[in-house]
């Protein structure tokens, strides 16, 4: 089937989609009938991270992401997505849209391209200060829905630059970010993602030491691996390791120069409004690649509802942040490390939907 053959081509540029600890927790229905071909999103419950009240947001954000992926993709080769605007009456959260031939718009190739280049960068960035009609660029992009989205609330794009937002913003990081190495659920499920540089590469999730800690020699490195296990970071943590690697993120935070934080209106509620938040945030990631921004989220800031409020009142902020990340244009020659990938057809919920979408 036409479809299926567009189908399978896209799963392989959507699921370069950024997801919370690369987790990748995305599970696609697939279902022909008299209408043509529905695909229905969900979160998979296997992947899924659970351990804070945040990681629900983080899961619905990574679902738009995905969605919104997967929709350039088709819309790449010649398939838009009608979308419900309506959550699916299953209570469950997800998001469906049926497949529907559409022209190839001239952008749509680029912009599938860009998904797959597109990755995050934790390290340092270039002082060259981000000018207004970049910032704009990016509001516009998380502000500019395509035709084929339901008009929920958008969302606002707050770009701090000045040293002082910039040195709270750190403060707030050197307060709050000890608590990532310090929940034990938390951190059991964060290690479950974190892969040892030398087996990062054959995994097919999540992230490297190297990439969080820095590379290391191959000594340390087994030292950092040992000293952070979930069987003893609640005491070395408590021992100062933990205060130690929130001031070395809470210093990246601080140079700047750049910090970015998406708001949604307080109207923003329900599952199918986050998910198309997602979607609205991986468009805005997309535009800052394509001028070289590089992104760093650090979701520490907004995964407790004390330190999600402290940071809205401290910068002013109106309705909810659901994204906050570091922002800056790339060193030349440091493009982030690209995280490992599954199997695109992988998300696929059913043998026989794979079986079809492969053939
Ligand atoms: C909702 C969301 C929250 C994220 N939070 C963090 C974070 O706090 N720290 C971090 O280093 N990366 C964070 N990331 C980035 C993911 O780890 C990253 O997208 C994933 O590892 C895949 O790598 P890539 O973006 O380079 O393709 C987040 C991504 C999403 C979508």
């Amino acid at each position: 089937m036409q479809q299926h053959n567009a189908l399978r081509e896209a799963l392989s540029v959507a699921v370069h989609s950024p997801s919370s600890h690369n987790s990748q927790a995305w599970e696609l229905k697939v279902t022909d009938n008299d209408d043509g071909t529905v695909l229905e999103l969900g979160i998979d419950r296997n992947r899924e991270l659970t351990a804070l009240p945040g990681h629900r947001y983080e899961m619905l954000l990574s679902l738009g992401a995905y969605w919104y992926g997967l929709a350039v993709a088709l819309r790449a080769r010649g398939w838009a997505l009608d979308c419900d605007a309506e959550p699916a009456a299953s209570g469950r959260a997800t998001i469906r849209g049926r497949m529907v031939p559409a022209e190839v718009s001239p952008d749509s190739k680029n912009d599938a391209a860009l998904i797959t280049e597109r990755r995050t960068d934790r390290g340092a960035y270039a002082e060259t200060p981000i000018r207004s009609d970049i910032r704009d660029a990016l509001a516009d992009a998380a502000r500019t829905r395509p035709e084929w989205a339901p008009a929920t609330p958008l969302p606002n794009v707050q770009l701090l630059t000045g040293s002082d937002e910039l040195a709270e913003v750190a403060e707030l990081t050197r307060q709050f970010a000890p608590r990532d190495f310090l929940h034990r659920k938390a951190w059991k499920e964060t290690v479950h993602y974190l892969h040892r540089d030398a087996v990062a590469a054959s995994a097919s999730d999540g992230f490297s030491y190297g990439q969080i800690f820095g590379r290391r020699p191959w000594p340390i490195d087994h030292l950092v691996v040992a000293l952070t296990s979930p069987a003893l970071m609640p005491f070395i943590g408590r021992a100062g390791l933990a205060d130690k690697l929130a001031r070395g993120l809470a210093s990246a935070v601080e140079t700047g120069p750049g910090f970015l934080v998406l708001t949604a209106p307080n109207t923003v509620r329900s599952s199918s409004d986050w998910i198309w938040a997602g979607a609205d945030m991986h468009r805005m990631w997309l535009a800052a690649s394509r001028v070289n921004l590089g992104l760093h989220p650090v979701s520490v800031l907004l995964q407790h509802d004390d330190s999600r409020t402290v940071l809205e009142q401290r910068l002013g902020l109106s309705g909810r942040a659901f994204f906050a990340a570091r922002i800056g244009h790339r060193l030349p020659g440091r493009v982030g490390t690209s995280a490992p990938r599954r199997d695109p057809l992988a998300v696929l919920s059913t043998p026989t939907a794979g079986t079809s979408a492969a053939n």
